[in-house]
């Protein structure tokens, strides 16, 4: 035997611990909350009840779509909110945890703006890259003009995969969890998505974290953890990193590992945002022809964090191409049974960019004598009517925030000239908010009201008003 020992060792030892590792990868995360399963090495995590028999999975998934021989183990998490950046990364990021989030793309521009008519007329004229519907990695068709695109995308097998051009990106908002500098100043690459559906990806890894976004139509995405990464039979793909295996018929007489596998499941609807961790395997399925389009945010994991808290060196890529020493496999199995154990120990970011101080923000308080007055609603009188400052309501007083073409407002009114605060003042504005529909009412009266004694209120009821409707 020629194996260098520590490799032999090193592939011994995970033939011997993998199966272990993967059970307990399930069993922990499905029985999150439960203390049944404290650790990932734990007894009770391998405990697997009511399992389907390899026949029964048999039946289900042969010459049937990925994931038909058994239900997903795990539903990927939604949730109806955006967080922070440190809660995505501590949460989800550090832990290759997928989430979706709902609903988060709909505020950007690119959600309204982008129809065909508009791309064509905007960014007819450019060249993008083009990939078969069915993800067919050998028959790449050629580049063409989005013009040229969308004249035929409906009818031809092919799909528009390309960078998002820097014009575009004026219509994408960075999603609220990666704005943080130790996040976003390491993106890599973002990607433009566009077909009529009824596309299906290979299964395969991106090396960057990736949140897929989509803008229009809706997908399917099944997400498999590198620990199964030898049952997609990964060292034996013509290119590492695709899986072979036919995702629309699974062979599983050829791959009958495959029904070893547990995945997760994510439907993501338009708008929604779904967090792919970095190497895990991924299939994406846009089953219905539908008008399709997405974005694909992908970054680089904070490389501190990946240098933290092992001594252990990490992947020895440079033996990947003889597979009899080294298996890409259990290198990415390895790999992510490291992001896991280390996870817990994962530095909080900093985002120091979101942390600024109070005394970073200006405040209404600290408006200077001849600084501009704004109306209630925050409007600048100047910008907005053209006044000077002097020219309102004829005097040098403050501009009241009631509506000032109303002759009737109560700023007008000289009980309010003299003293908002006089009863006379309250009662004609209350008066006057009965008839009018004024902003300066909901912004103002409340104030005035405030903290009068009920005895002051009803005296301000009953008494004489000065406000005339007409
Ligand atoms: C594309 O090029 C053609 C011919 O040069 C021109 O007429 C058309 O206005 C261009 N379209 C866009 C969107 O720039
Ligand atoms: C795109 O715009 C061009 C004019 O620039 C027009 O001739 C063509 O029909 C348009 N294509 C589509 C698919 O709307
Ligand atoms: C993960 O932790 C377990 C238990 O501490 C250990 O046996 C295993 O070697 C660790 N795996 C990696 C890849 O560091």
């Amino acid at each position: 035997m020629d194996f260098p020992r520590p490799i032999w060792l090193y592939s011994f030892l995970l033939i011997l611990t993998l199966p272990n590792l993967i059970l307990c990868h399930d069993r922990c995360n499905n029985q999150a909350g439960s203390n049944s399963c404290t650790s990932q090495h734990s007894e009770s995590c391998n405990a697997n009840k009511n399992d389907l028999t390899t026949d029964e999975m048999f039946k289900r998934g042969h010459m049937k779509p990925f994931g038909s021989h058994r239900p997903p183990d795990f539903i990927v998490e939604e949730l109806p909110y955006m967080i922070s950046p440190q809660d995505f990364y501590m949460n989800y990021v550090a832990k290759h945890k997928p989430v979706v989030f709902k609903g988060a793309v709909k505020y950007w521009p690119a959600y309204t703006k982008w129809t065909d008519e508009y791309l064509n007329a905007t960014y007819g004229n450019e060249t993008f890259n083009m990939e078969t519907r069915d993800d067919d990695k050998w028959n790449i068709p050629p580049s063409m003009k989005l013009h040229e695109f969308l004249s035929q995308y409906t009818l031809a097998n092919r799909y528009l995969v390309d960078e998002v051009l820097p014009d575009m990106r004026k219509d994408v908002i960075l999603p609220l969890c990666l704005r943080c500098e130790e996040m976003s100043s390491y993106f890599f690459v973002s990607y433009f998505w566009m077909s009529t559906g009824g596309t299906s990806s290979s299964i395969h890894i991106d090396t960057d974290e990736n949140l897929l976004c989509i803008i229009h139509g809706h997908k399917a995405v099944l997400m498999v953890s590198p620990v199964y990464s030898t049952f997609l039979y990964s060292d034996e793909s013509r290119v590492l990193g695709v899986s072979d295996i036919d995702p629309k018929a699974v062979d599983l007489e050829k791959y009958p590992d495959v029904m070893k596998i547990r995945y997760h499941s994510a439907m993501v609807e338009e708008g929604d945002i779904v967090y792919i961790p970095q190497m895990w395997w991924h299939q994406v399925i846009s089953r219905q022809v539908l008008r399709q389009q997405a974005v694909a945010l992908w970054w680089k994991s904070k490389p501190t964090f990946k240098e933290h808290g092992r001594q252990a060196s990490l992947l020895q890529l440079e033996g990947l191409h003889d597979k009899g020493k080294y298996s890409f496999g259990n290198i990415l199995a390895q790999y992510e049974s490291w992001v896991q154990n280390v996870s817990d120990t994962a530095p909080m970011l900093e985002c120091k960019d979101q942390q600024k101080f109070m005394s970073d923000y200006q405040f209404e308080t600290d408006r200077e004598e001849n600084a501009p007055q704004t109306l209630g609603d925050g409007g600048h009188l100047e910008e907005e009517f053209g006044l000077k400052f002097d020219e309102v309501g004829g005097t040098n007083k403050r501009p009241c925030n009631f509506d000032y073409n109303n002759e009737k407002n109560p700023c007008q009114h000289p009980s309010c000239l003299e003293d908002d605060t006089d009863t006379r003042c309250i009662r004609y504005t209350l008066d006057y908010c009965m008839h009018y529909d004024d902003r300066g009412c909901v912004v103002t009266l409340p104030h005035m009201m405030n903290k009068l004694a009920s005895a002051e209120y009803n005296e301000i009821q009953q008494m004489h008003t000065e406000f005339q409707a007409n």
